[in-house]
C-alpha cells in the first residue's frame, strides 16, 4: 500500500483510517520519508505509543521538540521553554507549578464562570440564521476560558485567537497565511506574553500569569523570556484543540441522532460521551520524540537521533484495544484513548477541556433542540491538527 501520511492533503477527508489500519497490521513502526530529506519512524499501535510516551529517557521531547519537521536552532531554544519541550529534570517543577491551577477543586470553582460564558454564546447564536459552527460557535468558549484564566483584557481576545490559529494551521492556505505571517504571529504573541510578564512581575495578582511569573522553580524565578514561550503554548494549546473537540463532537452527534436524543434526555451521560468524542475527534494527530540512544521498538531497531512520531489518531482506533473501534459508542467503557497523550506530558488542560465540552453541550441542549447540517464540513489541511475549519449549520431553537 502506498503510504503518505506526511502531506497535509492526506488529511483533508479526515483521519486516513485505511492507511493507519494497514500500518498497524503490517508495519507498526514504519520508516516514512520526509520531504526535506531523511525520514522518521511512525508508531501507529496503541501499546507502542504508550511505550514511547512513558519512556522519556529514551524518547526525548526536548532534543528536537514535538513537531515532525526539524526546527532552526533559535526557534528550538525558544520552544524548549514550553512544558511540552522539556525533559526531566526541568519538566517536573514547572509542571507542578502550573498544575495547581488545573486541580479538580480549581476547575469546580471555575465551572459557573465557564457555564456563564457558554450561555452567552448560545444567546448570541440564537440570533443567527445560518452559521459556520466552528468559527461562530465552537471557537468562542475555549478562547474566552483561556483568556479569562490568563486575565487578558477582553479587547485582546480576538487577537489571541488569530495568533493561535496562525500558529497551528500554517499548512492550510485558508487559515494559515503566508510563512512570514505565521512566523510573525508567534513572535508577536511571544512579545505580548513578555509584556504581560513584565507588567505582572511582583504585583501579587491571582491569575495564571501572575502565578507563573512570580513562581520559583528549583529556587529560581521563571524569567520573562521563559514565560513568553510558556504563554504561547498555553494560549495555543487551549484554543484550536478544544474548538476541534466541540465542533467535531457536535458533528458526531448530528450524524448519530439516537446518541443526540439519549444525551439530551440524560446529560449525566455526557462525561462518557465526551471521552468517545475525544477518541474519534483526536484533535492532534501526533506528537514527536527523538531517540536519545539506539533502541528497539516492536522488533524494529531505532538509531540514536531518529525522529519518532506517535500517531494518536491511529492508536485511538487500534482493534487490539477497542472493541468495534469504528463504532461511535457513547457508553464505551473502558475508553483508554490517547487524545491527551500519555505519561509525564499528559495534557495539563485535559480536565478543563472535558469540562468545557460538557458545559457547552449542556447549554446547547438547553437552548436548541438540534442542529441541521446545511453542507458538508471541510477539514483543516494539516498533518497535525485534526478538525473542521468550516461546518455550515442551522440551529433549531426550542419553541
Ligand atoms: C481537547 C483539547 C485538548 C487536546 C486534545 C490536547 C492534547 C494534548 C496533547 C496530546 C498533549 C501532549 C501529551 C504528550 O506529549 O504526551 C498536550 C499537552 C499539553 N496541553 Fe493539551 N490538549 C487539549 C486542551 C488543552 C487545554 C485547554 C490546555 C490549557 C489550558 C492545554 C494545555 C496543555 C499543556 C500545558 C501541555 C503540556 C504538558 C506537559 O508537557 O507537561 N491543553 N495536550
Amino acid at each position: 500500500m502506498k503510504i503518505d501520511i506526511y502531506s497535509p492533503e492526506s488529511y483533508t477527508s479526515g483521519i486516513p483510517h485505511e492507511e493507519f489500519a494497514w500500518l498497524r497490521a503490517n508495519a507498526p513502526v514504519y520508516w516514512h520519508q520526509h520531504p526535506q530529506g531523511g525520514g522518521y519512524w511512525v508508531v501507529s499501535r496503541h501499546a507502542d505509543v504508550v511505550t514511547v510516551s512513558r519512556d522519556f529517557k529514551t524518547y526525548s521531547a526536548e532534543q528536537g521538540f514535538v513537531m515532525v519537521d526539524d526546527m532552526d536552532d533559535d526557534i528550538l531554544q525558544m520552544v524548549r521553554n514550553q512544558l511540552l519541550g522539556m525533559d526531566p529534570p526541568r519538566h517536573a517543577p514547572l509542571r507542578r507549578a502550573v498544575i495547581t491551577r488545573f486541580t479538580s477543586k480549581r476547575l469546580a470553582a471555575l465551572e459557573p464562570q465557564v457555564r456563564e460564558i457558554a450561555r452567552g454564546i448560545m444567546e448570541r447564536a440564537g440570533a443567527m440564521d445560518e452559521l459556520n459552527f466552528v468559527e461562530d460557535l465552537a471557537g468562542d468558549l475555549p478562547t474566552a476560558v483561556i483568556c479569562s484564566l490568563l486575565d487578558i483584557p477582553e479587547d485582546m481576545w480576538p487577537q489571541i485567537r488569530r495568533w493561535s490559529d496562525l500558529c497551528t494551521s500554517a499548512s492550510d492556505p485558508d487559515l494559515g497565511g503566508t510563512p512570514e505571517e505565521v512566523n510573525q504571529a508567534s513572535i508577536e504573541m511571544g512579545t505580548y506574553g513578555f509584556q504581560l510578564a513584565c507588567e505582572r512581575k511582583d504585583k501579587g495578582g491571582d491569575d495564571l500569569i501572575s502565578l507563573l511569573i512570580n513562581q520559583e522553580v528549583d529556587g529560581e524565578k521563571v524569567t520573562e523570556a521563559e514565560f513568553a514561550s510558556l504563554f504561547v503554548q498555553i494560549a495555543v494549546a487551549g484554543n484550536e484543540t478544544t474548538r476541534g473537540l466541540i465542533s467535531s463532537g457536535l458533528y458526531l452527534l448530528a450524524k448519530h441522532p439516537e446518541a443526540y436524543r439519549e444525551l439530551e434526555a440524560n446529560p449525566e451521560l455526557l462525561p462518557s460521551a465526551v471521552e468517545e468524542m475525544l477518541r474519534w475527534t483526536c484533535p492532534l494527530h501526533y506528537f514527536r520524540r527523538t531517540a536519545t540512544c539506539e533502541t528497539e521498538l516492536a522488533g524494529q531497531v531505532i538509531a540514536a537521533g531518529d525522529r519518532v512520531v506517535m500517531l494518536y489518531s491511529s492508536a485511538n482506533f487500534d482493534e487490539n484495544v477497542f472493541i468495534k473501534p469504528m463504532d461511535f459508542d457513547i457508553h464505551r467503557n473502558p475508553n483508554p484513548h490517547l487524545a491527551f497523550g500519555y505519561g509525564i506530558h499528559l495534557c495539563l488542560g485535559a480536565n478543563l477541556a472535558r469540562m468545557e465540552a460538557r458545559l457547552f453541550l449542556e447549554e446547547f441542549f438547553r437552548k436548541f433542540r438540534g442542529l441541521e447540517l446545511t453542507g458538508e464540513p471541510t477539514y483543516i489541511c494539516s498533518n497535525l491538527v485534526h478538525g473542521y475549519k468550516e461546518m455550515p449549520a442551522r440551529l433549531l431553537a426550542r419553541d
